[in-house]
């Protein structure tokens, strides 16, 4: 059990509208810190008022992108209570980032009461209006001041806290997607199953072309053939053709979202088969449109949750699905998903962490 020092603000920040709050846009009072030394490991876990960092410019995370984050929620129940969603699987998975990029673990139960003691320490900032949160976003930095290419030998894990609405203005209307055969996300052996900001910087270049282009994500093939359906830029993927549910495997190009094996666990229950262990391809998710079999497609993520693909366009084909309406499937794991997290429905699963 980690020892965390407090040290609380002497000037609070005033609060944001929290019905124009956005994704990302604001930042609580205060932040959680802990540092990395060699020899020393692990130490000094605090919570300090939230602030900018002072780091050397040949701190290693600059040059070589040593840096791993995680991202999930605190939620406010009509009851006034605060709750965390499996926060421990982001432990888990922040761990799997970690020894990827060479950085020292954390202890799983280490990550989750640095998570919970920043949200007790906020929790006046947990907003509580309709579809609103408290984003939480764990990093690892490299801090070391060094230009030859290792692993660095001092390292800030830190905890943010940012109130925010719904990822996509979109809301739960359906999002238009690009199917990207130009640029790949991952390849095998490479980074693309883990949490780090390199993925999403590689990632850019095709999002800012779809934008361009009126679509709001990219799908992402795979980067061998650029034949089968990965992940879209913030979620995993789903299709629902005749009935069966597909989304791509997790063999280390794709993140294993939360979310999605949340989903996948739910649909399971409610007597839905789940094919997650085959590759789809493009192709024949194209065809199963052109056919009138493609019955739904949606996305999964911790800041999108449940979110309703109604166009994909690849090759000059645009695909519609569900006649720009959300499906039925995407609307009851939203439903209760989000009835889970905030509390609206019984959590039989144990899925939820109170905050106390
Ligand atoms: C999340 O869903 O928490 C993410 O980290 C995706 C993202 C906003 C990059």
């Amino acid at each position: 059990m980690l020892d965390i020092k407090i040290q609380k603000t002497t000037t609070p920040k005033a609060k944001p509208d929290e019905n124009r709050l956005g994704f990302g846009n604001y930042y609580t009072d205060h932040m959680f810190v802990m540092d990395y030394t060699e020899g020393q490991g692990w130490h000094s876990p605090r919570i300090e008022p939230y602030h900018a960092l002072s780091l050397d410019p040949a701190a290693m995370v600059f040059h070589y992108a040593q840096e791993s984050f995680e991202g999930l929620k605190a939620y406010r129940t009509k009851e006034g209570k605060v709750q965390l969603f499996r926060p421990e699987k982001n432990g888990e998975r922040l761990q799997s980032t970690h020894e990827r990029l060479c950085i020292p673990t954390i202890p799983v139960e280490d990550f989750v009461q640095a998570v919970k003691t920043l949200v007790e320490v906020d929790r006046d900032w947990v907003p509580s209006a309709e579809g609103t949160s408290l984003y939480l976003r764990p990093f690892t930095i490299a801090t070391e001041a060094h230009l030859g290419v290792k692993p660095s030998d001092s390292y800030q894990f830190l905890v943010i806290a940012s109130p925010s609405g719904a990822y996509y203005e979109e809301g739960l209307n359906p999002v238009k997607i690009y199917v990207e055969d130009e640029y790949v996300r991952a390849t095998p052996g490479g980074t693309g199953f883990i949490k780090c900001g390199g993925n999403y910087a590689a990632s850019l270049a095709g999002q800012m072309k779809a934008h361009e282009m009126g679509y709001s994500q990219v799908l992402w093939l795979d980067g061998i053939e650029r034949k089968y359906v990965e992940e879209v830029g913030s979620m995993n993927c789903f299709f629902k053709i005749d009935g069966v549910i597909r989304t791509a495997p997790c063999v280390g190009t794709v993140l294993p979202g939360i979310t999605r094996m949340s989903c996948i666990e739910l649909l399971r229950d409610w007597g839905y088969t789940v094919d997650c262990e085959t590759r789809l391809s493009i192709e024949e998710v194209m065809q199963a449109a052109r056919t009138g079999h493609l019955e739904e497609v949606f996305g999964t993520g911790t800041a999108a949750v449940v979110s309703p693909v109604g166009q994909l366009y690849y090759e000059g084909e645009t695909a519609v699905i569900g006649g720009g309406k959300i499906g039925e499937v995407t609307q009851r794991l939203y439903d209760t998903l989000t009835g889970i997290q905030w509390g609206t429905l019984a959590d039989e699963k144990g899925w939820v962490v109170p905050v106390e």
